[in-house]
């Protein structure tokens, strides 16, 4: 239900991009302009958002000396999504309340396919398994060079086990994005983040006002 009293669907939206692009500020500020126009909404993270899903973001996150396979990495991620699709994001979906997710599936074509050279039928295996034709309405691929990205998550200070990466590494993941962005262009759109904060906020407000504003 929209400030107008219309019924709306209740729309999946995400938020991609390599570390440091700013994708959390950017997440807030479209709930408030959803909220500001009556939209009931949830807003989560992955890997994360159940208890099980949290405790395998903290097992994910952990910098570690020994290597953690690509598969075990991939199945963990999945594994939390598997408990975050069906406990939490279908049910806010169907009872009409829309769902803001930093970060979905795609992240896993990025970094553990990209990232990680996992092929990407494996992947494509796991999402029909586990997110059973679930897709994002909308996708916000925020872009920036991997070295902007890669100073900002430095500045921040302690780093997860991602962030500790190599930034052949981040380069692997950036192309997988835009990839699959140059695939999907109605669902995905690029926003290109090394701007000022005025200027990526308003190719976010161009986006919500030429794809979302059409849903309410
Ligand atoms: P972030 O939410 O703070 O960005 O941290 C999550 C990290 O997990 C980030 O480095 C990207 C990574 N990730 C994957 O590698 N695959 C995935 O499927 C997801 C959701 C995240």
């Amino acid at each position: 239900m929209t400030r107008s009293g219309k019924m709306v669907r209740a729309r999946f939206i995400t938020f991609e991009g390599i570390e440091g692009v700013g994708k959390s500020t950017h997440l807030k500020f479209v709930a408030g302009w959803l909220r500001a126009h009556g939209i009931k909404l949830l807003v989560t993270r992955e890997p994360g958002g159940t208890e099980l899903a949290d405790e395998i973001r903290k097992l994910l996150l952990t910098p570690r000396k020994r290597i953690v396979t690509p598969m075990a990495e991939l199945l963990l991620m999945f594994a939390a999504r598997a408990s975050h699709v069906e406990q939490v994001i279908r049910p806010a979906l169907d009872s009409g309340r829309w769902v803001l997710c930093d970060r979905f599936t795609d992240a896993s074509y990025a970094y553990q396919g990209g990232g990680r050279h996992i092929p990407a039928r494996d992947i494509a295996a796991l999402e029909r398994m586990v997110t059973r034709g679930l897709k994002p309405d909308l996708t916000l691929l925020l872009v920036a060079p991997v070295h902007v990205g890669m100073t900002r998550v430095r500045q921040r200070g302690r780093r997860d086990r991602f962030e500790l990466e190599q930034r052949a590494f981040f380069e692997r993941v950036r192309r997988t994005y835009l990839q699959r962005a140059k695939r999907e262009v109605r669902r995905m759109r690029i926003i290109g983040a090394e701007a000022s904060m005025g200027t990526v906020r308003r190719q976010v407000l161009r986006v919500l006002e030429e794809r979302v504003a059409k849903w309410l």
